[in-house]
Parts: structure tokens; sequence; C-alpha cells
């Protein structure tokens, strides 16, 4: 599922942080991420692993591929591998799991009433280039 917050989105303030009702709970299947695109370089992607959901930054540091929704999710390690070329990371910390040098950003996450509520990201300056 993707999901393109705008506007219209309900938002709400915890822990200091803004969140947006991005979904309702049904709709973050166990086995397939879910695609929140706040812009293109501001996506997270969102697990169901075991009764807990996880939101990470969507876009694979390796090639900056916006994929991680698409990758393979391992429910006993809590990781989630890229479908590009399989780099893995934590869904708990966002870090690679066999390099020190790579991580994906960790966003917080909540259910609340069958609503999903998502961190909103803070606009971030893309240091990459082709
Ligand atoms: S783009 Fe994710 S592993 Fe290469």
């Amino acid at each position: 599922m993707d999901i393109f917050p705008n506007d219209d989105f309900p938002t709400r303030l915890r822990d200091g942080k803004t969140f947006v009702h991005v979904c309702q709970s049904d709709d973050v299947l166990r086995r397939k991420g879910t695609r929140v695109e706040f812009d293109p370089e501001l996506q997270i992607a969102i697990f169901r692993v075991a009764d807990s959901l996880h939101a990470v930054s969507n876009i694979c540091p390796h090639n900056h591929a916006p994929m991680l929704h698409e990758g393979e999710i391992n429910a006993a390690d809590c990781t989630i591998a890229c479908p590009m070329h399989g780099w893995t990371y934590s869904l708990q910390t966002g870090k690679h799991t066999s390099s020190s040098h790579s991580h994906v950003v960790v966003y917080d996450v909540f259910e609340e009433d069958g609503a999903v509520w998502c961190e909103k990201p803070e606009p971030i300056e893309v240091a990459w280039k082709w």
C-alpha cells in the first residue's frame, strides 16, 4: 500500500513529536511493507512484525533506492532486506546488520483505536548525488 500524506491528514503531538494519522491498522499487513511518501526524499516504510509496528526510512542508502517497503521481512531477527541487493537493516535500530557504516533512520509509529500514527519526518538536506 502506498500513502501520500497531505495537509488534510490529521496530526497530533506526542512526546514532543508530530505524528500523522497515515492509515488504519488493518492496512499494515504482516508480510508486506506500507510506503508513506511525504515527498520523494522523505519516505517511510512501515512494517508489522509480530504484534509491533516498525517504521524506517524507505530509502536504502546503498543506491538511494526507495524500495525497502518491498523488502523481505525476517520476523525472527526483526530485520528488512532491501530487494535490490540484499542489504539488511534492523527494524529496531536501523543499523545495517553487517556494516557499521550504513543505517536507515528509525521513526516512531504507534496504533491507537485502529489508527496508525507515524512520526512526521523532518526535511533533510539531500547529500546523495548520482
Ligand atoms: S539499493 Fe538496497 S541493497 Fe542496493
